[in-house]
């Protein structure tokens, strides 16, 4: 092989490895404001108990067993993670035991249209929804920086999947 042919080669080498690269660590390609946001909104649905004072059921066969163990390292208090369990990649569970959906498409499903109460619900809508219901806390307020946050994290989870407005969750 010429020096020029050994050019040709690294590139073509070059160029797949980038592409295997793009595809498997699409939040390390990101600019870097973005992936500061998506590794907040990582912190936020782990640690952030929006000043609920509702604290995890620890008996409940469930994600919330884990919570609050290992010498107090945990929160102590409800957060996203205490049912969407392992970053929402995975089904989550309730403190009942019920199974639900995973989040991985989440952010490539919303906005969906509301029946029972006649609306149309944003992803932004969704998450208020938990933190008030879910977490029993105060709400992230539309448009400021923990919303900006989890919606950037919710994406960046959901990179890859197919967009399907309204449709059904993995
Ligand atoms: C107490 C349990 C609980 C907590 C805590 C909770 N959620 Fe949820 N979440 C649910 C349930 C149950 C659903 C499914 C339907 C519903 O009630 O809206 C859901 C649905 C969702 C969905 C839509 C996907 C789907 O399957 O419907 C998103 C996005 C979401 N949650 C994000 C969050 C975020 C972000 C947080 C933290 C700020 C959070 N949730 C905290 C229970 C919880």
């Amino acid at each position: 092989m010429g020096s020029r042919g050994i050019v040709r080669w690294a590139r073509i080498v070059l160029g797949v490895s980038g592409l295997v690269w793009a595809g498997a660590g699409f939040a390390g390609s990101l600019p870097g404001g973005l992936q500061g946001a998506v590794a907040r909104g990582a912190r936020i649905f782990n640690d952030d108990t929006f000043g609920s004072r509702v604290r995890p059921v620890p008996d409940a066969a469930s994600a919330f067993a884990d919570m609050g163990r290992a010498g107090g390292a945990g929160p102590q208090f409800m957060t996203c993670a205490a049912c969407h369990i392992h970053g929402g990649l995975t089904r989550g569970r309730l403190p009942d035991g019920r199974r639900i959906a995973s989040l991985r498409n989440a952010a490539a499903v919303f906005p969906r249209y509301s029946a029972k109460s006649h609306r149309i619900v944003t992803l932004e809508d969704q998450i208020r929804h938990c933190v008030k219901d879910g977490i029993v806390g105060r709400p992230p307020a539309f448009g400021g920086r923990t919303m900006a946050d989890l919606v950037s994290y919710l994406h960046s989870i959901a990179a890859g999947q197919r967009v399907a407005i309204g449709g059904p969750f993995h």
